[in-house]
């Protein structure tokens, strides 16, 4: 690790132990203990799904993967790390990487799966078992308390922008490779493949599952699956994948036209960038985040228009619900230690925020301010469902300009931006 990320890690140790501390008092506590979760196995089965450890865990230690471990934190000493290391042939117990910050924590090895003694008033938060849960003389996630932490991971230090940049500088060589990947007209898994090995990391790593969508699979918003054989014609691909850093997610789209896309999707593709260019550039501090989503659809009805799909205003567009078809999903989120990260739709004293009733997708409703980091990803889709009420509306649009669009299944394009004091700073190369 560089010093100067070792650095601005102890930096950011350093206000997390403040920020800790300050809230202890306020909630009139002596200790939080912190649970790292771990994964079940499947039923009747000693096999686990892939596991994400606990967000306000990864807070202080930038580990995705550690499990069955305890973090507990105390005004005035150092953080005491619980670290499940049993004694086990069959798998290599955790290991903490050999960088300096690790003493920083005062570290117990555990043998054994445990639960750490609490002094005083004591708060437990994590996902605990009932049984255990019973057994701590602790207040179990109080609500105040986790909205309280949540807000504190809302605001990025400068370590986490740091790490943020590195996902974001891992994940692109990803996205270069699948882009190669797609012109030497490999099939969904080979470009996943493509993507994991440029990006390196194996498929349980991923912060999400990757989205690598060809032709009508473009339109799927959050397509599942891989397709192990190359289509024949080849019009589109969208990958909307991303690669962690010490925990932190780049959360990165990009979308190409292939040799049989029709001269409309490459423009509108053209078209999407340009737009996504503009909301970037309007992240600033006091920027309402549903404003931007707003102006975002006012943009997309404009591209309507420009691209003679439909032959109305851009108010009847927006007001008509057009765009809301061909873009179902919100501008963006909060992006973190989870992809989709905390507290993005409530006040900063934790009161609701829901998103309005026309944009229920919205996961961010906030007011930017400096230190937050948020993802702008506007899309254009092309989605049977959403589209069949409009056809028996008396609407003008051109029908048979939009149906040529039907192979190309969508486009979206999403970068990684900060709020700075003075506007915004993009993450995404
Ligand atoms: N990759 C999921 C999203 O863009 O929100
Ligand atoms: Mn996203
Ligand atoms: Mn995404």
């Amino acid at each position: 690790m560089s010093a100067s990320l070792f650095n601005l890690q102890r930096e950011h140790l350093t206000y997390l132990q403040q920020a800790y501390t300050d809230l202890l008092a306020s909630h009139d506590l002596d200790s939080i203990a912190i649970y790292s979760g771990h994964a079940s196995p499947h039923f009747g089965d000693d096999h686990t799904p892939t596991f994400q450890t606990y967000g306000h865990f990864m807070h202080w230690v930038g580990m995705a993967d550690i499990q069955h471990s305890w973090l507990v934190i105390q005004p005035n000493k150092r953080p005491q790390l619980y670290l499940y290391a049993p004694a086990d042939f069959w798998h290599l117990p955790t290991q903490l990487p050999e960088e300096p910050w690790v003493t920083e924590f005062e570290l117990h090895l555990c043998s054994e799966k445990i639960t750490p003694t609490l002094a005083g008033r004591a708060a437990v938060i994590g996902n605990i078992e009932a049984t255990t849960r019973l057994a701590l003389d602790a207040q179990y996630q109080p609500d105040p308390l986790v909205k309280a932490l949540d807000e504190l991971r809302m605001f990025k230090t400068a370590y986490e922008i740091a790490c943020l940049g590195e996902a974001n500088r891992l994940a692109m060589a990803g996205h270069q490779a699948a882009q190669a990947a797609f012109i030497g007209a490999s099939a969904e898994l080979d470009i996943q493949l493509a993507y994991l090995g440029a990006s390196r990391q194996r498929e349980s790593d991923v912060p999400y599952q990757n989205i690598i969508g060809l032709n009508e699979h473009a339109g799927v918003l959050h397509y599942q699956h891989y397709d192990l054989n190359s289509p024949t014609q080849r019009h589109s691909l969208l990958v909307d994948a991303g690669r962690r850093f010490r925990g932190y997610c780049a959360d990165i789209t990009r979308t190409y036209a292939g040799p049989d896309a029709p001269t409309i999707y490459r423009d509108l593709i053209d078209s999407i960038h340009q737009l996504k260019d503009t909301l970037v550039e309007s992240v600033a501090p006091g920027v309402e985040f549903i404003s931007l989503h707003k102006q975002m659809h006012f943009l997309l009805a404009d591209i309507l228009i420009a691209n003679d799909l439909f032959q109305g205003s851009a108010q009847e567009a927006v007001d008509e619900g057009i765009t809301r078809a061909f873009c179902p999903h919100g501008l963006g989120h909060s992006l973190g230690l989870q992809v989709h990260d905390v507290a993005g739709l409530r006040q900063p004293d934790g009161t609701p925020l829901p998103a309005p009733e026309q944009h229920p997708a919205l996961r961010l409703t906030r007011t930017l301010r400096p230190g937050m980091v948020v993802t702008i990803e506007p899309g254009f889709y092309y989605i049977p469902m959403l589209l069949e009420p409009l056809r028996d509306k008396a609407l003008p649009i051109n029908w048979r300009r939009v149906d040529s669009l039907a192979n190309c299944g969508g486009i979206r394009i999403e970068d990684n931006v900060v709020v700075t004091e003075s506007g915004f700073k993009n993450l995404t190369p």
